[in-house]
């Protein structure tokens, strides 16, 4: 039974959640692998939206077990949070597992994340401030503290203990007025722990069993490729690897399960936060592009999105660091009512033509994308793309199709989901 990795092709907020939740009518298991609450992913069900930021997004449908993998950063307050706002729409959320090998999100983390952001200047990549860099630089720097610390009291004591001096220090010498108290801590985190351990345990073991009795498993990438820390843009990037072996280290599986690579990509491009941003638009097909669909605003942050025209150099890259085997491809509706639609194909730099994508923030800033004119399609009302959902791919305006056609010979991998709206109803497989 081979697993199903999903993840983000461009800069994050591609569609994931909703694809997720999509895919997850036919799994067993649903995984979070890397990432914490930077992630903001938005499912819609009927009327009713949800972002989620740590639940994994299967949470809604009850036979679906909801994994949060050792690769996560986890905000107790803010998972608690998530957890109660969910039940209170009317879902028991039983079905999680959280690993016990998850590191901890500690509010000293989210100070310093400000701090070091104002301190970096032009090097800050405009963070969620959810604390995630600091995080996973104390995981790798092993000042962290794991699930397994934060349900065992005498260890989260005195792990604290040694580690808040530190910190404090760092807080002064980073120009941070804020004092923490250690003793204010424990027992805050103490509260936490004590409701988050009923659903704490050894999750690659789990998912091992599971494999192992055939469950379909699918795994839910957060942020994208290109804010990948080894792949992505460099230093505007986030702090953990978002490709898709990343899912077989930050769950606990072996690799060789994981062999249906889906990348999600919107059918332009977006982002939130600082960096190069080659076919970046302005104007009022920037406008058009932010405003339509249910506007582009970051789920976790509010910022407006930056927005720009689909990028093959990027996906070209998505493809290969993933090595995907299929496709999504969301938004195709927010496009209609353009005249004409645009698809870059290369970058022009230096007198060349750059066909992969650069490691050096200076060039790209340099690249000038190079351009391929397709005619656009209808801006049809919400009911009318539902409908060619429900009819399938070959509904679709013939132009969107030769978009998507053009797209999929392009990268030479079939786009099997098609995504025309927010809700579950405007998915059509393809
Ligand atoms: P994620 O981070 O990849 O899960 O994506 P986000 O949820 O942050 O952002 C995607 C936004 O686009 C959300 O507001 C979704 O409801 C919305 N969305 C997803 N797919 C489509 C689509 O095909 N059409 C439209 N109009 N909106 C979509
Ligand atoms: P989802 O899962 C879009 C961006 C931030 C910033 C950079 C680093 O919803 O696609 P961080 O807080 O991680 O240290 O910020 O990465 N970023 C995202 N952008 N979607 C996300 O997640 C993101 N998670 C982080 O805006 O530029
Ligand atoms: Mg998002």
């Amino acid at each position: 039974m081979p697993a199903t990795v999903a993840v983000g092709c461009q800069f994050g907020d591609e569609g994931k959640g909703k694809i997720i939740d999509f895919l997850a009518a036919d799994a067993d298991v649903v995984v979070r692998f890397q990432g914490g609450a930077n992630a903001g992913h938005t499912v819609q069900v009927g009327d009713e939206l949800y972002a989620f930021h740590l639940l994994p997004s299967g949470v809604l449908r009850n036979r679906t077990m909801n994994v949060i993998g050792n690769g996560v950063v986890i905000d107790p307050e803010q998972l608690l949070k998530e957890i109660d706002e969910t039940r209170a729409r009317g879902h028991p959320v039983k079905n999680l597992r959280i690993s016990d090998r998850a590191h901890v999100v500690m509010p000293y983390h989210k100070v310093l994340d400000g701090l070091e952001e104002k301190l970096k200047g032009g090097l800050g990549a405009g963070t969620t401030l959810r604390g995630i860099g600091p995080a996973f630089e104390d995981k790798v720097g092993r000042f962290g503290i794991r699930m397994c610390d934060l349900i065992d009291p005498e260890t989260r004591r005195a792990k604290l203990k040694t580690i808040v001096p530190i910190k404090q220090r760092v807080v002064d010498v980073f120009g941070g007025s804020e004092r923490i108290d250690a003793e204010a801590l424990s027992t805050e985190y103490e509260a936490y722990g004590k409701r988050l351990a009923p659903f704490v345990g050894d999750t690659s073991a789990w998912l091992d069993d599971a494999i192992k009795r055939r469950k379909r498993i699918l795994f839910e990438g957060a942020q994208g490729t290109h804010l990948c820390i080894d792949h992505g843009l460099y230093p505007f990037g986030t702090s953990s690897d978002c490709v898709a072996g990343a899912a077989a280290v930050g769950a606990g599986v072996g690799p060789q399960h994981l062999t249906d690579i889906l990348g999600v990509a919107k059918a332009f491009t977006s982002r939130v936060g600082a960096g190069p941003f080659p076919t970046e638009l302005e104007g009022p097909i920037a406008e058009h592009l932010r405003e339509r669909g249910g506007g582009e605003y970051g789920t976790t942050t509010r910022r407006p999105r930056r927005v720009g025209w689909f990028d093959l150099v990027m996906l070209r890259m998505a493809v290969r660091v993933n090595g995907l085997t299929r496709l999504a491809l969301t938004k195709l509706d927010v496009l209609g009512g353009l005249e004409r639609v645009r698809v870059c194909i290369g970058y022009r730099h230096d007198g060349g033509v750059l066909r992969e994508f650069p490691a050096s923030m200076r060039v790209l800033a340099d690249c000038a994308p190079m351009y391929r004119e397709f005619l656009g399609w209808p801006d049809l009302p919400e009911e009318e793309w539902i409908r060619i959902a429900t009819r399938g791919r070959r509904a679709l305006p013939e132009t969107t199709r030769r978009y998507v056609a053009f797209v999929e010979s392009q990268l030479k991998v079939p786009v099997r989901v098609l995504s025309v709206g927010r809700s579950r109803a405007a998915t059509m497989g393809a």
